[in-house]
């Protein structure tokens, strides 16, 4: 079988997104979109990836460090000049290069994988993913003869009346022959309303050589480009859907669809209940029978066991919630260890930042803390520990296990006869 590279454009200025971040670099479920695109990479296993940048390239060559090869195209003249910026990178490579835009992160490896498999099938020199779009606005055409070949892609701006009617579009997902191409690349010029150097330009040029060109289609929700806020926020939408549908087969039960916003990298176990208004973002790990929400966000480094209640107005964040845990209403959790049984009690605050940096708190096994306490980090309360309504545990002043404390700052009350007794010395 013949070798195969993947060339992804991300060079663009994304000048519609009106950002200072590359757009590549925008997120969509709590991964910038260019991630989604080296993930698709890894999983047709293409070893070989070199991703071309350019505007704020510096950023964008921070964030695939160790995930793929980059080149920098200097002038930004166009995707033709994008794909002929890697030239030297593929050196004397000969097979299949497949070209994909770094702002389509909804593509499928299936759909993908269609389009290899008949490019190879039908030993096409060219072979392009289309869709047909509902409103193909702002989209190349397809542009076909009367056998049906395709001769031809016609950007929006350069297309005629007749052209714009088209409603087959170019997804900018495309297979070449390498080093067929560079041959080609050479020839394509800037004779267009942009006066860019158009990828696009070299089909008519394949066409004009008799070139076999084929086509597969994909979901017209698939090849979604994102060029504006707008579109980001409609990715969005249809990236959430797959994410739900996802959990919901597993055997989650989420309430309200539209009011859940769940981040891609979440794995949450059967028979947990997501209510609505939830927002759970970043690496987040939940187990099984679990209550979340309404009206919770759970946020990065996570870690929440089975059967474990977090209800409404509570954050979570870089903490690992041990079984059976409740933190039930109005409380901030930070960099916490909440061992299981802990009863955390509405209004609970833990105080982890002291204007430098983050600092843990452990509550032990069966602790209870009482309403509105305040634990300021670093702090351990012990095992079956007790904090009294209200009160607030000062910085290193441990609770020791089976002791209530109150107050503020939090003194001792009473320990218990088993504290007296030595008791269990585990934090
Ligand atoms: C492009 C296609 C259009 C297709 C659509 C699908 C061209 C000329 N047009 O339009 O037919 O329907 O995608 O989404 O290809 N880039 C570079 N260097 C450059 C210019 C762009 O690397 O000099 C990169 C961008 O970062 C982007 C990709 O190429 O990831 C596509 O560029 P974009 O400006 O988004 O093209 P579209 O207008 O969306
Ligand atoms: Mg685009």
């Amino acid at each position: 079988m013949k070798d195969i590279v993947v060339i992804i454009l991300a060079a663009g200025k994304g000048l519609r997104m009106k950002s200072s971040i590359p757009k590549v670099l925008h997120k969509l479920c709590g991964r910038p979109l260019i991630d989604y695109l080296i993930v698709l990479v890894r999983q047709l296993s293409i070893k070989k990836v070199i991703t071309v940048i350019g505007h704020n390239h510096e950023m964008v060559r921070d964030y695939l460090k160790g995930k793929s090869e980059v080149i920098r195209q200097r002038k930004l003249l166009g995707t033709a000049d994008a794909v002929l910026t890697t030239k030297g990178k593929l050196g004397d490579f000969q097979g299949d290069i497949l070209v994909i835009y770094g702002d389509t992160p909804l593509l499928r490896p299936s759909t993908v994988r269609r389009l290899i498999a008949r490019h190879r099938k039908t030993k096409a020199d060219c072979s392009i993913l289309t869709a047909v779009a509902n409103v193909p606005f702002g989209l190349g055409r397809i542009i076909r003869d009367d056998k049906n070949r395709i001769i031809e892609i016609a950007e929006e701006r350069d297309a005629s009346t007749a052209q714009r009617a088209i409603r087959e579009v170019n997804s900018g997902v495309y297979l070449f022959d390498c080093p067929r191409i560079f041959d080609i690349l050479k020839n394509v010029s800037a004779d267009n309303r942009k006066k860019e150097l158009y990828l696009t330009d070299v089909v008519s040029l394949l066409s004009g050589q008799k070139a076999r060109i084929e086509s597969v289609s994909a979901p017209e929700d698939e090849i979604l480009g994102i060029n504006s806020k707008k579109e980001l926020a409609r990715a969005r939408e249809i990236m959430q859907d797959r994410i739900l549908n996802r959990l919901m087969k597993k055997g989650v039960t989420i309430l309200d669809c539209r009011a859940t916003y769940i981040d891609d990298r979440v794995r949450i176990g059967r028979d947990s209940i997501i209510y609505p208004y939830t927002f759970i973002e970043g690496e987040v790990k939940i187990g099984r029978e679990c209550r979340i929400g309404p009206f919770a966000r759970i946020k990065e480094q996570t870690k929440i066991a089975n059967k474990v209640e977090i209800g409404n107005f509570v954050e979570v964040v870089r903490s690992d919630v041990r079984e059976l845990a409740k933190i039930k209403h109005h409380s901030y959790i930070g960099d916490c260890v909440v061992k299981s049984k802990v009863n955390i009690g509405a209004g609970t605050i833990v105080a982890n930042f002291d204007g430098k940096q983050k600092n843990q708190t452990v509550i032990g096994e069966g602790a209870l803390i009482g309403s509105g306490t305040v634990l300021v980090a670093p702090v351990k309360i012990g095992k079956e520990a007790v904090t009294g309504a209200g009160c607030v545990v000062t910085a290193g002043r441990d609770v020791p296990p089976h002791t209530k404390v109150v107050g503020v700052p939090a003194r001792i009350l009473r320990k218990s006869k088993k504290a007296e007794r030595g008791g269990n010395r585990e934090g």
